[in-house]
């Protein structure tokens, strides 16, 4: 297990068999292949955000985000070389207009926290597929019951 040839808990740092539970059954509400689990929204956000951009990626975000989010997004990632161009939800018109070169990565909430704005997920996910670009949908609102973005 710590040469990483077999799966199992060896450290509960790494995983709990609790944990790996709850991952398995939101994997099933979600449709999801993989999934990993943290103690926070905004913990989930960060380290996605760490895993998936690197110094000089570009971030296209619909504009309203929950303000810890707006926090990462034009606070924190800035000063690692990471911007991000915020887009209005209903003005999908024009959002290819604000793709770069060097877009990685876009993240929606929908609904949007506070404002409410409802993300047309179909079409996002034939616009992300169009540019290769990956797409973060934060799904706390209306959670894996209502709504799964990754269908
Ligand atoms: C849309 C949205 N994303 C993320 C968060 C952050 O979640 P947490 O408070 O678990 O860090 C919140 C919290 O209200 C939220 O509304």
């Amino acid at each position: 297990m710590f040469a990483d040839e077999l799966e199992g808990n060896i450290y509960s740092g790494f995983s709990k068999s609790n944990v790996t539970e709850l991952i398995e059954k939101i994997k099933l509400l979600e449709g999801a292949e993989a999934g990993w689990a943290t103690a926070t929204g905004m913990a989930a956000i960060f380290s996605t955000f760490g895993a998936l951009l690197s110094q000089g990626d570009h971030v296209l975000a619909c504009r309203s985000v929950f303000g810890s989010t707006h926090n990462i997004l034009t606070k924190i990632l800035p000063s690692w070389g990471i911007e991000t161009t915020f887009v209005d939800f209903d003005d999908t018109e024009n959002w290819d207009k604000a793709v770069r070169k060097n877009t990685r990565l876009i993240f929606v909430e929908t609904p949007t926290n506070p404002g409410v704005d409802i993300i047309d997920l179909k079409w996002l996910g034939e616009f992300s597929s169009a540019y290769h670009l990956i797409n973060v949908v934060d799904n706390c609102f209306p959670i894996p019951y209502l709504q799964q973005p990754i269908k």
